[in-house]
């Protein structure tokens, strides 16, 4: 992909209506799982991202039909649970994680042999994770030192249902044992210590799964029935609450600002970082707020205004795993010391963000402590200096954040590469435009 530098100088008030684009972790689900139904699922505002493509590409090369309409309506038609075939080719999920666990675990209950690869940021981060519960299922995979991609899987047709225990929080591990599980005999049930998000429960029980969920002392046990008959089903995807982030935040930090992002999805295992920007005095509310195929919408309004300083418990990190780079963004204009824990799963994500987070607002001249699972940020109260060229290392929350931070700071900031934006948020620039923020080429 050609390098695409990015500059945002400083902007005053944002004002207007924008829907972001779909939710990206919803959307591969409905994907995948639509893959593995008989009969047609229509996708009414699939992300149209480059993540997505990559699974809609995989999909398609395992055998489902999937077609975009002229009306912007996916349509997907399954092969039923247990169904897909070998691929031809090498999958490739670009710079997709969410992409390549979740089909691993498809793949695991599948008698057919897969290569998966991925961009030098997937090709770097760990797969043992979910290797560890497929293997114990009966898959076999093979993969590089570190159990990294490019890696083979060979997955079965007499997948072991078992009950498996996680060890880090991550709903991509739990998502993957669960698409396994569908197409094993018997029950499978992941205990989470800690909850995530609930995307793929929501929807496997929206295909017609048999899926349970109750509190043990162990933690939450979520268990399904396996061999279901999944029939074709409609999904409305929600806008994704964290492409909404990097507007909101925008929003929030440019005083007179006054913005609603329309339909965004506010499952609570998505919204630590609402919770966190409201404690720091934020004037953000969710109206309208209803259900859409299974997962809560709101409309997200937001007003300009001072935020101060918190402190952020580790228990939050699931609910906002994602969001962290911009919560630095926020919290380097906010008066006073912001105090992040529970960091460590920020190390593995497209980048390690938390020292790229850390190193940008440095550059940007702003005081941050970075430990290790930790971050300390000293706010300016009012915009930092800025004036700074950012490396996004090939990490789109990154190149987000940062051009946020330009928005609000008192000279510009330039991102190096913005090309990973498309992975997420294709038309962030011209969406920002709309609210008013001239975000540049070069
Ligand atoms: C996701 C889960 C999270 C998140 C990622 C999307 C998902 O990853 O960071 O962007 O769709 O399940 P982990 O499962 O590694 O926490």
């Amino acid at each position: 992909m050609p390098v695409s530098p990015l500059t945002a100088p400083p902007c005053e008030a944002l004002t207007g209506t924008a829907r972001v684009p779909g939710d990206k972790s919803i959307s591969h689900r409905a994907l995948m799982i639509g893959a593995l139904a008989v009969g047609e699922s229509d996708i009414h505002g699939l992300l149209e991202g480059e993540d997505v493509l990559r699974t809609a590409a995989a999909t398609r090369a395992l055998g489902a039909e999937i077609e975009r309409g002229d009306d912007g309506i996916w349509r997907v038609w399954g092969r039923g649970v247990g169904g897909l075939s070998a691929p031809e080719d090498v999958l490739d999920m670009g710079n997709s994680g969410t992409g390549a666990r979740l089909l691993m675990g498809v793949l695991a209950g599948h008698p057919l042999t897969a290569v998966l690869t991925g961009d030098a940021s997937l090709r770097g981060r760990p797969m043992a994770r979910v290797a560890a519960p497929l293997v114990e299922m009966g898959a076999r995979v093979m993969a590089r030192d570190g159990c990294r991609l490019p890696l083979t899987m060979i997955g079965t047709a007499d997948a072991v249902p078992i009950r498996y225990r996680m060890s880090v929080p991550s709903a991509q591990v739990k998502s993957a044992v669960l698409l396994a599980g569908l197409n094993a005999p018997g029950t499978t049930t992941v205990i989470e210590p800690r909850p995530t998000r609930d995307h793929s429960e929501l929807m496997l029980r929206h295909f017609g799964v048999d899926l349970a969920a109750e509190e043990t002392d162990e933690g939450l046990a979520i268990t399904l029935t396996g061999q279901p008959e999944l029939t074709g089903h409609g999904v409305r995807v929600p806008a994704d609450p964290s492409s909404a982030a990097f507007a909101a935040v925008a929003a929030l930090l440019l005083p007179g600002s006054n913005v609603c992002l329309p339909d965004v999805g506010i499952n609570p295992h998505r919204c630590g970082l609402y919770e966190t920007l409201r404690e720091m005095g934020a004037d953000l509310s969710f109206a309208q707020q209803r259900q859409e195929a299974g997962e809560p919408v709101a409309d997200l309004l937001v007003a300009g205004g001072p935020l101060s300083g918190v402190e952020v418990p580790a228990a939050r990190a699931p609910s906002m795993i994602d969001e962290y780079p911009i919560l630095a963004i926020a919290a380097a204009c906010a008066r006073g010391t912001t105090v992040m824990h529970g960091l460590g799963e920020l190390r593995v994500k497209e980048s390690d963000r938390l020292a790229a987070v850390a190193r940008g607002l440095a550059a940007c001249g702003v005081a941050v402590e970075e430990g290790a699972d930790s971050l300390v940020v000293h706010g300016i109260g009012g915009r930092p200096r800025g004036d700074a060229t950012i490396a996004s290392g090939l990490d789109h929350r990154i190149a987000m954040s940062f051009l946020v931070l330009g928005l609000a700071a008192e000279n510009p900031v330039r991102i190096d590469d913005a090309s990973p934006i498309d992975t997420s948020f294709p038309g962030f620039v011209e969406l920002m435009a709309t609210l008013g923020a001239k975000i540049t080429k070069s």
